[in-house]
């Protein structure tokens, strides 16, 4: 059931690449609404996507792309629909995660903390957590996606006015400049939930931590989520959903190509496709053509044979001891961990070690 994209998720998709009937709450998150002003308020520069990485990753053996394309304004707005899919189980079991031990965790962590988000999303896990922490100094998220993080900011300061947000636009991949808040600070807490750890390859997750321990500062805190689930069965039904929701999530990959490498993907001659490789414990996010075709893309030709695959994104699904020795390495020991009853979905309490 993985193999075929649904009609009703391509009808998300229009010829040109834009959506023509975009899911309830997706089409007011599309970029244009939101006032310039609001933008103008965000610290950091939106980052360029490097052509050479599209062009590298299409021209290479196995064909693939930067997965941050996913995440163009359309892009996190359907990935806010996934979160709300029957069968992505992920947010749901981190969401009563969250419910039963933040006021355990926030009392850990103490008052007045600076908390950052890298990858900032929604905000719906954020709320969670500025509601249960006490007097927070700042909140900082971080996200390339400018218009969300404008939009999120301008709600978190209206819902909690006494907080001071800060918003840093950017890769934080790369190295950031992080805003200094007005209050200070006793600590900082670093909140990096949805499994999105899960999305790097292991070794960059290793360099990822190392540098969100940097951030973090001696004696600071991570709050991280991951999914340690293996079984095939359910995480092929994670990533694949019945509704489409994923599958108009990775093809609007082609979209964004259209409007920013100039390329000329059609959506609908590709599908989407989960594949579970357990040799490397992760779920691979497939754009499998569906017929021979040649594809413009920044003024290269690129060919596909029918049934050639282009990988999106990786999911690892790391067990508890392979993410434990993780964060070892980067710097982190663990406090505590709190996992689902499934042993799936784990919340992570570490802090950084001072060597
Ligand atoms: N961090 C999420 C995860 O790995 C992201 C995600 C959910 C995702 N569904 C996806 C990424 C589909 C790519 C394709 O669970």
């Amino acid at each position: 059931m993985n193999a075929l994209m649904p009609a009703a998720a391509l009808s998300l998709l229009s010829p040109n690449g834009f959506p023509d009937d975009v899911p309830d709450g997706v089409r007011d998150r599309v970029p244009g609404n939101v006032p310039d002003d609001v933008i103008d308020d965000v610290i950091g520069d939106v980052p360029d996507d490097v052509p050479d990485d599209v062009i590298n990753g299409l021209c290479a053996e196995r064909k693939h792309l930067p997965c941050r394309l996913l995440y163009d304004d359309l892009g996190a707005a359907l990935f806010d629909q996934i979160c709300g899919v029957e069968e992505y189980y992920p947010t749901r079991a981190e969401l009563a995660l969250l419910g039963d031990h933040l006021p355990h965790l926030a009392a850990t962590v103490g008052a007045r903390a600076r908390i950052l988000e890298p990858g900032s999303g929604t905000g719906h896990k954020t709320r969670l957590l500025l509601s249960a922490m006490q007097a927070p100094a700042c909140y900082v998220p971080i996200d390339v996606s400018a218009t969300q993080l404008a939009d999120n900011a301008e709600s978190l300061r209206r819902e909690f006015p006494d907080l001071e947000v800060l918003p840093v636009c950017g890769d934080y991949l790369a190295p950031l400049r992080l805003p200094t808040p007005a209050r200070s600070f006793d600590a900082t807490l670093v909140f990096f939930p949805g499994s999105t750890i899960g999305n790097f390859h292991p070794d960059e997750a290793c360099t990822f931590l190392a540098r969100l321990a940097d951030l973090a500062e001696p004696g600071g805190w991570l709050l991280l989520g991951a999914d340690a689930n293996t079984d095939e069965d359910s995480l092929l039904r994670a990533y694949d959903d019945e509704a489409g929701v994923t599958a108009a999530f990775n093809l609007n990959v082609l979209s964004h190509l259209n409007r920013s490498h100039a390329a000329t993907f059609d959506p609908a001659a590709f599908l989407h496709r989960a594949v579970w490789n357990a040799a490397h414990s992760r779920v691979e996010m497939h754009l499998v053509s569906r017929r021979r075709q040649v594809v413009q893309v920044a003024g290269r030709a690129i060919g596909f044979e029918r049934g050639e695959a282009i990988v999106t994104e990786h999911c690892y699904k790391h067990s508890a001891p392979a993410l434990t020795a993780m964060l070892h390495r980067a710097g982190w020991s663990v406090k505590e961990t709190y996992p689902d009853a499934q042993r799936r979905m784990t919340l992570w309490l570490a802090r950084t070690t001072t060597r």
